[in-house]
């Protein structure tokens, strides 16, 4: 018998009305009968911050934990250390920097994760956000929900995506599809910005490359972030950065929070130096509530909205768990544990780290 812990988000109601909601403390990943049948302890909690947490306590004798970037239970060098049968860590969905990768290396812990489960589901989010922040979407909803109808507040700050330019930083799995799914927009110019080159996606859509960041940046109108969070992409888009890129230019983040530093972003929507940010992801999650994207909202002309405010799309974390990718990642997991009973290689793409070494390119470039 192995024991098995998971680290999931509470769903109360919803999970119950909606079984497919299987990313859940509820549902526990669909992994409940086959863990029975197979006789291992499978533990499922949400109850993960605090050390005296489940997850704290449980992780000291597991040999595997799943775990799920929506409601992150954080794999730190102390846990890691705490942890003395632990031999596998599963990634509920797509990255796992919420695991000390080098510790695990160290420690000799597979990290995997279910690749590509949720990209599609990532890259509608991204290019839905860029177009509700673009056409000014959020105010003109809050007003019309209010029962109340006035074109000029809104219009004043809407424009077509068509004839901008736009840029990943990171073109990857999800920078790719953006860029696919941004093509029949005509844009004036699509770009990206990573260390490896993207030879398809410029066959496909005509990007182009851009190696130096800050040409990159300062051409963008705008700006999504589709690169991993490690120490690489840590803090890298501050208020230095933001101030290389034209005024009035928008971000979309669904990537990682602490890739952008959300004080700045914050400051430079009440500068009016961005015109919007949008995204699900924040540094801390569930944030704290005074956390700066709760009350950021962008200077539009210094005109307050009657109605809620303008240029901030942020949601919680939803973008990569649609029904459709939950039952994905959840397939996913389930697959990857068979492998690991079975003794059968995992699948190449979905190894982050094995036997002490990286296996993947995309968490910086390393030796
Ligand atoms: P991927 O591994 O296919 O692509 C990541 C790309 O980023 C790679 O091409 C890599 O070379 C590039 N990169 C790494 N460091 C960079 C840097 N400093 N500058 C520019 N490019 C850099 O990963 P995928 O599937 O596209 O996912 C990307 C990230 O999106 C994940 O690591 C995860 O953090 C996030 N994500 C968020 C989800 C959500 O629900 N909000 C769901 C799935 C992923």
């Amino acid at each position: 018998m192995v024991k098995i812990v998971a680290v999931l988000y509470t769903a109360g109601k919803y999970g119950e009305a909606q079984p497919r909601l299987l990313g859940t403390v509820e549902n526990k990943l669909g992994l409940a009968d086959w863990a029975k049948q197979n006789g291992h302890e499978l533990i499922v909690t949400a109850d993960k911050d605090s050390p005296d947490s489940e997850f704290r306590q449980h992780v000291k004798d597991a040999e595997i934990v799943i775990t799920t970037p929506f409601h992150p239970a954080y794999l730190t060098k102390e846990v890691l250390e705490s942890a003395k049968n632990l031999k596998c860590c599963i990634t509920a969905g797509v990255g796992s920097d919420h695991v000390d990768l080098d510790v695990a290396n160290q420690k000799k812990i597979a990290v995997y994760e279910v690749t590509g489960s949720n990209v599609v589901s990532v890259a509608e989010h991204v290019v839905m956000t860029i177009l509700v922040l673009v056409r000014n979407f959020v105010p003109a909803n809050q007003q019309y929900l209010a029962g109340d109808w006035n074109v000029a507040e809104v219009a004043r700050e809407s424009y077509d995506l068509e004839g901008k330019v736009v840029g990943t930083l990171g073109s990857g799995r999800i920078g790719s599809r953006v860029l696919q799914r941004l093509k029949p927009f005509d844009c004036a110019k699509l770009t990206y910005y990573d260390y490896q080159r993207n030879e398809q996606l410029e066959k496909d859509t005509g990007a182009v490359r851009v190696e130096d960041l800050k040409e990159f940046l300062s051409e963008l109108d705008v700006l999504t972030i589709n690169a991993p969070l490690y120490e690489g992409t840590k803090g890298l888009i501050n208020a230095e950065k933001i101030g290389w890129m034209k005024k009035g230019a928008w971000i979309v983040n669904t990537a990682r929070g602490a890739i952008v530093n959300a004080k700045d972003v914050k400051e430079a929507l009440a500068s009016g130096h961005l015109r919007g940010y949008g995204g699900d992801v924040t540094d801390q999650q569930p944030p704290p509530k005074d956390h700066p994207f709760y009350t950021m909202k962008a200077n539009h002309n210094g005109i307050e909205y009657t109605h809620g405010s303008g240029g901030n799309a942020m949601t919680p974390h939803i973008s990569g768990t649609s029904i459709d990718a939950q039952v994905r990642y959840a397939n996913g997991v389930k697959e990857i544990l068979e492998n690991y009973f079975s003794g059968k290689a995992q699948t190449p793409a979905n190894i982050i780290v094995e036997n002490g070494d990286y296996a993947t390119k995309a968490y910086g470039q390393r030796k």
